[in-house]
């Protein structure tokens, strides 16, 4: 069997070095061997965002770098298409598998799709309701499109059922990112947490003053947050004037979220506040150690939701809905609106300790995953 897996940003890294393993393993200990190729489009190409994050989960660099970088919506996906299309028909895979829902994961599920070829989604029935959210049509597409949906949650498998997609090409297996986040936590638990932020930090900030687990971790890029400039205006605003008073806030800043920032003439009060300690895109590694300390989470990632709920973290939200909403209510709380962000965001520092079971898996996707692909050749 041959597989080609296709990834192209930061989130999908997490998702496919749990399975090149099981595929490893798998070939080990049989003689019918699975061949794998790892395909990277290119969208995210900084060191940070992409190499630091392949080194750390000890992916194999990628058989194939499609290097079709930055660029809008549709120069990415149809410039990872276009290039995807040549890998596809000289290799001739029995089965292209997907992961998440970045532009990459929609771009090679059509492509794949229309020379015939298998598909297979991991994370597959994630819904936010919110079709502004370009993840979103990349999800649904990629649903429409697979014949393998292989689902986190039981959520996401009555999405996918309600949409009318066959119960026979749906399987609950779940979430792959756990078993990343099993493998890697004793590694990240050695990390020391001022040696973190002294690597990384953008400003000369004197770090000596961040007490061990007394600070909030903060992730922002997504385009409806990052992209408006009122939008990032308040949300800067209220960072500098009320959140950064109340506990020092460790900024990891996604490179657009920087360019934005600048371009808005807001950095220069970002980087000037004392208690933000503004840092340049953390590796995995790096993330769960700040994590695991951290007395909160502010973030509009999807990813660190599953994350905090795995660490009994809270997760403040900064978007209107989610497409994980298994953990509503016990890690994971949305703050629909900047007027909110300053309420919810005191009420839950003072209040931060939780204690529940996280529902995102065992941390055995991955093996599950290449029984599945395996039987159904
Ligand atoms: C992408 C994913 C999003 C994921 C996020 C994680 C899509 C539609 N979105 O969003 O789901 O949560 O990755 O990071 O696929 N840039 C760089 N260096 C890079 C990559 C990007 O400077 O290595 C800058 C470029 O100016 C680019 C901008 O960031 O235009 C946005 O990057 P893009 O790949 O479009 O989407 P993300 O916002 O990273």
């Amino acid at each position: 069997m041959k597989i080609i897996s296709v990834v192209g940003a930061r989130p999908n890294f997490m998702k496919v070095a749990p399975l090149i393993r099981a595929i490893n393993r798998h070939n080990e200990n049989n003689i019918d061997k699975t061949e794998h190729l790892l395909v990277h489009t290119g969208q995210h190409y900084d060191d940070c965002l992409s190499k630091k994050i392949f080194d750390e989960l000890e992916i194999p660099t990628a058989d194939i770098n499609l290097g079709v970088g930055s660029g809008t919506h549709a120069e990415q996906v149809g410039n990872s298409m276009i290039a995807l299309e040549k890998v596809f028909e000289k290799e001739k895979p029995d089965w292209v598998v997907v992961y998440g829902d970045v532009n990459a994961t929609m771009a090679a599920s059509i492509t794949a799709k229309k020379l015939l070829i298998k598909v297979c989604h991991v994370e597959a029935g994630l819904r936010s309701g919110d079709w502004t959210m370009p993840e979103e049509i990349n999800r649904i597409v990629t649903d429409r499109l697979s014949d393998l949906l292989l689902t986190p949650d039981k959520i996401s498998m009555k999405n996918l059922i309600n949409e009318g997609i066959s119960i026979n090409s749906i399987k609950f297996v779940g979430n792959i990112m756990i078993d990343t986040l099993e493998f890697n936590r004793d590694k990240a638990k050695k990390l020391n947490i001022q040696n973190i932020i002294s690597n990384s930090l953008i400003v000369n900030n004197p770090v000596n003053s961040l007490i061990e687990d007394n600070y909030a971790v903060m992730t922002l890029h997504r385009p409806s947050n990052v992209d408006n400039k009122h939008v990032l205006e308040d949300l800067v605003n209220l960072i500098i004037n009320d959140l950064s008073k109340e506990i020092p806030i460790i900024w990891a800043i996604h490179p657009r979220t920087q360019k934005q920032l600048q371009l808005f003439n807001l950095w220069e009060n970002i980087i000037s506040t004392n208690s933000i300690f503004v840092v340049k895109p953390l590796g995995y590694l790096e993330m769960l150690r700040l994590n695991m300390s951290a007395k909160i989470m502010l973030t509009d990632s999807g990813g660190l939701q599953e994350e905090c709920s795995f660490f009994n973290k809270k997760c403040l939200v900064c978007r209107k809905v989610t497409e994980r909403p298994e953990a509503l209510g016990q890690s994971t709380f949305m703050v629909e609106s900047p007027e909110k962000l300053n309420e919810i965001f005191i009420r839950h520092i003072d209040d931060y300790e939780i204690n529940y079971e996280c529902p995102f898996g065992d941390g055995h996707s991955a093996e599950k995953i290449t029984k599945i692909l395996k039987k159904i050749m």
